[in-house]
């Protein structure tokens, strides 16, 4: 094709948006329609689709050396722009794969097949991450025009980012020169408000586990042996109620000597962004009480302090009408998540540590870890840092906010091995319900992203 070698000024990034929006919809509809679900073996060939659709997209854009690396089932995307000798090398992260959509009778449209109401897009993977990683694609798109971009920019887009896979961890073990870069940008999280852009200072980690009992060779009949037999259930709720007390406190012995408050100056700057906890209760969580260790505000109980969840509990008699059983085997998914300075290998050791010494002797219990992240706490001084800040400063018109985030992206720790400053940020909203029915990304925010990342490229480029 000859487009990329012919010198032509340069089409702004406004300009771009004008002449190409249509376009750049419906390709980022195309990639939302495919229902590439890393946590399902199902739907593996969806992720390979998906991997090759980033991958064919990144080459149509000008992109060279494209290559789809580590594992055939769900691959990591490489790509490289056009190699700009003496300007920085920027190294974009973001995964392709999405949450499964369920419960599907929640969702207003299909989550597979992307809708426009209201100015926003809705579908699975809007705003996590499929939106967002588009959005930095198409500010490159948008500042390489007809000519060369401003800085060198390499894409790695992983699939198994909602599945904790471990591929893109082993394959930067083996290559860690990957992410050797002036920059690393991330863009999977949200603004902290409508108008109000963030950079995230720490994200936390994560300690999956399974928690297994069993107090019979199989199920009993509840009038001959109630009394008598062992019940799986009673002895697994018994081993959940023993992890935590009734005011919060996660009873895990050792769990909280690695935990450190976040600096006062920090907790202080948290009390002046907007945030009025009556709303935050009633509309955003939508509940009753806030509950937790209530001595801490809500920020810093979602930001800076662990916190351990029973996901579902499985077994015995779910079914409708009764059956009088008493069940011989009881299971729970649970998960910690961790703040900076602990360790998920640690914790995963405390855990079981604890589960031991709460499970009676006639029980039978196992605790299986399914995956875990280290938490990040990143350092938001390098000079990057200034260059999308002023982005954010000159399309957003505020300053965006050092906060923290109380999600996880298992791969940041390794994305920073090289010392390339690792930016957190994003242009979701916290209304876009990633993760649950009607996820969406607003297009206004799409489009802004599209000028923030450009101005970044180009900033870095200056
Ligand atoms: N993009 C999210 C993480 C996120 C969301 C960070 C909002 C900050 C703000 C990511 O895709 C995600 O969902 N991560 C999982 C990781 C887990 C499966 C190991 C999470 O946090 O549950
Ligand atoms: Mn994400
Ligand atoms: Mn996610």
């Amino acid at each position: 094709m000859l487009r990329r070698y012919v010198h032509i000024t340069p089409m702004t990034i406004d300009k771009f948006i004008n002449e190409r929006s249509a376009d750049v919809l419906e390709e980022l509809c195309a990639f939302l329609r495919i229902p590439s679900i890393s946590t399902s073996p199902d739907h593996n060939d969806d992720c390979r689709a998906a991997a090759r659709w980033v991958a064919d997209h990144l080459k149509s854009v000008g992109c060279e050396r494209v290559e789809l690396l580590a594992n055939d089932t769900h691959p990591v995307v490489w790509a490289e722009g056009p190699t700009v000798p003496g300007k920085p090398t920027i190294l974009v992260y973001g995964h392709y794969d999405v949450q499964p959509p369920d419960p599907l009778e929640l969702w207003d449209s299909p989550p597979f097949e992307p809708t426009v109401r209201d100015g926003n897009l809705f579908a699975r993977g809007a705003t996590d991450d499929k939106g967002q990683v588009f959005a930095i694609v198409k500010a490159f798109e948008a500042v390489m025009g007809t000519g060369r971009p401003p800085v060198n920019v390499r894409f790695l887009v992983e699939g198994q980012e909602e599945s904790g896979g471990e591929v893109l961890t082993e394959l930067l073990q083996r290559d860690p020169e990957r992410v050797a870069a002036d920059a690393v940008l991330v863009a999977d999280m949200p603004y902290y408000a409508p108008g109000w852009p963030a950079i995230y200072t720490a994200l936390r980690g994560m300690c999956y586990c399974d928690i297994t009992v069993r107090t019979l060779e199989g199920d009993l009949h509840s009038g001959l042996y109630g009394g008598v037999a062992p019940n799986a259930h009673e002895t697994l709720v018994g081993i959940l109620a023993g992890l935590k007390s009734s005011n919060g406190r996660i009873r895990i012995p050792g769990l909280y000597d690695m935990v450190q408050r976040p600096p006062k100056v920090e907790r202080d700057a948290w009390k002046r962004l907007p945030f009025n906890e009556r709303r935050y209760m009633k509309t955003e969580v939508g509940a009753k009480a806030l509950t937790g260790l209530t001595q801490y505000p809500p920020l810093e109980r979602t930001w800076a302090l662990p916190t351990l969840e029973i996901h579902g509990i499985s077994g015995g008699f779910t079914a409708p009408g009764a059956k009088t059983v008493i069940p011989a085997v009881a299971g729970a998914k649970v998960s910690l998540r961790l703040v900076p300075n602990q360790k998920a290998k640690k914790v995963e050791t405390l855990l079981r540590r604890r589960v031991k010494e709460l499970a009676p002797s006639y029980a039978h219990v196992s605790v299986d870890f399914i995956h875990g992240a280290d938490p990040v706490l990143a350092d938001v001084t390098a000079p990057p840092f200034d260059r999308i800040r002023q982005a954010f400063r000159e399309v957003e018109g505020r300053e965006a906010v050092p906060i923290r985030s109380g999600g996880s992206i298992p791969i940041v720790p390794a994305l920073g091995v090289k010392k390339a400053p690792v930016i957190l940020t994003g242009i979701g909203l916290p209304d876009d319900r990633l993760h649950a029915p009607n996820e969406k990304i607003s297009l206004e925010q799409f489009w802004k992203g599209v000028r923030v990342f450009g101005r970044f490229f180009q900033l870095m480029g200056e």
